[in-house]
């Protein structure tokens, strides 16, 4: 079945509970420059990493849904911790990735047998990274670090201040002890910590991001599916459900070009088994 221009010509919407998501938003940009994208960044309900997978489905089946009534072709779910916790609840008709898949299927590609997962609370709780990565290699020894502390520290905006080298010199230290060879970031604000972290990481430690590993699979999906942009229709936009100058501001270093956002009210339209 041919897929209409007017779909092929729709926005990628890319969703994530703050600024983090903007390194996936990047990413994708690059791999597929013919591409435009809605995002979302849902900061009036950060942080989703210390909430209950309850909560979080239902977050995300609000944030689907307002991407999907803005006619988007396809979404990105660019935070684990919605991906690790929502993405079996999801109702949805639209093509939907998330970010843990790619992410573990690249530290299997890289690991020498020891991997080690920094994410929130709530994705390490899931044992969603472990179990994608099991699926890929039973070998494996996977051994993860929760770090609630580094999201409020990414959202300030201090990627290397001393108060951030001294949290991510403490959360490495267990890891490091047991000598992983491989650092899964397994929350979408890390990326934005990655030179402090391979700093304490040392080189013969691979940092493993899955954003450029999302791309490459939402670019092969959309082709296979015929839904690839042709000539690029649009430009890129970005919603918040919370206003901050501090979003803005993150938003334009991560982007590398002023971004004006635009405040939206999800609503949040209940739905049947996800409450
Ligand atoms: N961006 C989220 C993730 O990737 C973490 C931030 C939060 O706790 O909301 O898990």
């Amino acid at each position: 079945m041919t897929v209409p221009a007017r779909v092929r010509r729709g926005a990628i919407g890319v969703f994530d509970s703050g600024v983090g998501g903007l390194t996936v938003a990047a990413a994708l940009s690059r791999a597929l420059p013919r591409e435009h994208i809605l995002y979302l960044g849902d900061t009036a309900r950060l942080p989703y990493g210390t909430k209950s997978e309850q909560t979080v489905a239902r977050y995300t089946q609000t944030n689907v849904d307002f991407l999907a009534g803005r006619g988007v072709k396809a979404v990105v779910v660019a935070c684990n911790t919605a991906s690790a916790l929502a993405l079996p609840h999801l109702v949805t008709d639209l093509p939907v990735w998330g970010v843990i898949e790619p992410g573990a299927r690249r530290a299997a590609e890289v690991t020498r047998g020891r991997v080690g997962i920094l994410a929130t609370e709530s994705t390490v709780r899931s044992g969603a990274y472990a179990r994608a990565l099991h699926a890929r290699r039973a070998d494996l020894e996977v051994l993860s670090q929760p770090c609630p502390l580094l999201v409020p520290l990414v959202e300030e905006g201090w990627f290397d201040d001393p108060v951030t080298r001294q949290v991510v010199e403490r959360y490495l230290a267990p890891l490091l002890e047991r000598e992983v060879d491989t650092l899964v970031l397994g929350c979408t604000h890390y990326p934005l910590l990655a030179p402090l972290i391979a700093e304490f990481a040392g080189p013969g430690i691979t940092l493993v991001d899955s954003a450029a590993a999302v791309a490459a699979e939402v670019a092969a999906g959309l082709a296979g599916a015929g839904l690839a942009a042709t000539v690029r229709q649009g430009e890129d936009h970005v919603c918040v459900t919370d206003v901050g100058e501090r979003f803005e501001r993150l938003a334009r270093e991560i982007l590398q070009r002023p971004t004006r956002l635009e405040l939206v009210d999800l609503g949040e339209t209940e739905r049947e088994g996800v409450r």
